[in-house]
């Protein structure tokens, strides 16, 4: 048998630097020990985010150059929506800037003050966007999500007893859609099985509540559906994809992920009366509804990109990638969140660092060691980003403290991959040595991870 090879290969590169330890000690100092502070040209591995950050095609760069700049009516918006129509079902499509775009568009149209949005762990805008218009989400996520070891394959999937908990705790009128967001980031990249999505839409329907996808993952979540899911292995990615939403009425997208573009996102729906209202707030806060904040060219590189990243091979070289990542991590004994996840390794820093209370944020700081140690950026998914109750004021404490090594996709090779994990096995080594977390100096009211300031404590 010959060994894997991806199934592409590089047209162009762009150069990154690394530093020494004095100077990302300073710099580190000077962003307040926020990584979000940093410039770009301080990092030399880059996963924060494996969104907007990956390399496009030949065919989506050539894309670009037939992009129609029409304000109404632009060939490559209808290039874009039949490209939607075909993947998704959904008849109605609104462009809109980046997925929390399409959240505040959609939300604007159905989520009310002290309304319910019952889900599997909304990510951090889709939850704000909720806690901004004084609506509760609720985490209906299986158990199994929030133990690293526990290896169920379906680690996204919503618990029926907790939604049916929801539907009967609360009337239908305050519920206004159950969200499932697919892959789930927040419980580490896990996907949604078929099988799940069919019974959250036989409970929903039962209470008349119906169901929207965030699907910025829905590529890589249909991947894992065929390769762990008995029964789907002989179909085709778009085949699975289709079926998932089918189950739904619409879907919010942030486009930089599985769209394989740098910016844009969408809402695609079958309600012709939300499609309407939406319509309204689209023009006011987007632009016009055949382009919604994207540039024509952005929009036809967009509908190359949607083809490709539901490719099976494509798929293959990007999931393999971050589990060969994990894979390393593992073999150096690093606790990290299994089953690897589709678009990042998530690190359990309340292992790797015991000795930081949960009040210093211990996943802030095993992020900050780790670029200390060798120019890498991270981002937390701990307490920072869990952010303070809206009631109460205090701090949240989730149920995990982690940090998320994002892959970017078609980016960097798999001698990157051997760098980051020897990288963090030299903070592992030393952690008995890291003491001190950090206090806040500074924040602000929502979403404070962005642009929270740090001392050390
Ligand atoms: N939904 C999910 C599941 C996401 O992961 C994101 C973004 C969004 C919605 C919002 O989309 O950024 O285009 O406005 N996640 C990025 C991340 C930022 O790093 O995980 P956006």
């Amino acid at each position: 048998k010959l060994p894997y090879a991806e199934p592409y290969r590089i047209k162009m590169v762009e150069e990154i630097r690394q530093s020494t330890p004095e100077e990302r000690e300073q710099w580190l100092k000077d962003a307040n020990y926020n990584l979000f502070n940093l410039k770009s040209s301080q990092v030399y591995i880059d996963l924060l985010t494996d969104s907007g950050t990956g390399a496009m095609s030949d065919q989506q760069w050539s894309a670009l150059m037939t992009g129609d700049e029409s304000y109404a009516g632009s060939k490559s918006f209808d290039e874009l929506h039949t490209t939607v129509q075909r993947l998704t079902g959904y008849k109605y499509l609104l462009p809109t800037h980046q997925g929390r775009a399409a959240e505040n568009i959609l939300f604007s149209v159905l989520v009310k003050e002290g309304d319910i949005v019952p889900g599997n762990s909304h990510f951090d805008t889709t939850k704000g966007h909720i806690e901004f218009r004084k609506a509760h989400a609720i985490d209906c996520t299986i158990d199994e999500a929030f133990d690293i070891e526990n290896l169920y394959p379906f680690k996204g999937n919503i618990d029926l007893e907790k939604l049916e908990e929801v539907y009967k705790t609360y009337p239908k009128e305050k519920i206004p859609f159950c969200l499932i967001t697919i892959t789930c980031n927040s419980s580490g990249g896990q996907p949604v099985s078929l099988e799940n999505v069919r019974a959250v839409k036989e409970l929903s329907d039962r209470y008349g509540i119906p169901i929207y996808f965030d699907s910025a993952r829905f590529a890589e979540n249909a991947y894992f559906i065929k390769q762990r899911e008995a029964g789907q292995e002989n179909r085709t990615i778009k085949e699975i994809a289709k079926e998932v939403f089918s189950y739904g009425i619409g879907m919010t997208m942030s486009s930089k992920k599985d769209g394989l573009v740098n910016i844009g996102g969408f809402i695609a729906l079958n309600d012709e009366n939300v499609f309407n209202t939406a319509s309204n707030f689209t023009i006011i806060y987007e632009g016009f509804i055949t382009y919604g904040g994207m540039a024509g060219r952005d929009m036809a590189a967009l509908a190359v990109g949607l083809n490709e990243a539901t490719e099976f091979e494509y798929l293959e070289s990007r999931i393999s990638q971050v589990e060969y990542l994990g894979n390393k991590l593992i073999e150096f004994g690093i606790p990290i969140q299994k089953p690897i996840g589709g678009h990042a390794v998530f690190v359990d820093s309340l292992k790797f660092l015991p000795n930081i209370p949960r009040e210093e944020y211990p996943a802030q700081t095993l992020a900050n060691e780790i670029y200390k140690e060798a120019g890498i950026r991270t981002v937390e998914i701990g307490t920072l980003l869990a952010d303070r109750d809206p009631g109460t004021r205090e701090n949240r404490y989730p149920k995990l403290e982690l940090v998320r090594l994002a892959i970017p996709r078609r980016t960097y090779t798999n001698n990157h991959m051997d760098y980051i994990a020897v990288a963090i096995k030299n903070v592992y080594d030393r952690r008995e040595e890291i003491q001190k977390g950090y206090n806040i100096t500074w924040e602000s009211d929502i979403l404070r991870h962005f642009t929270v300031k740090l001392e050390e404590a």
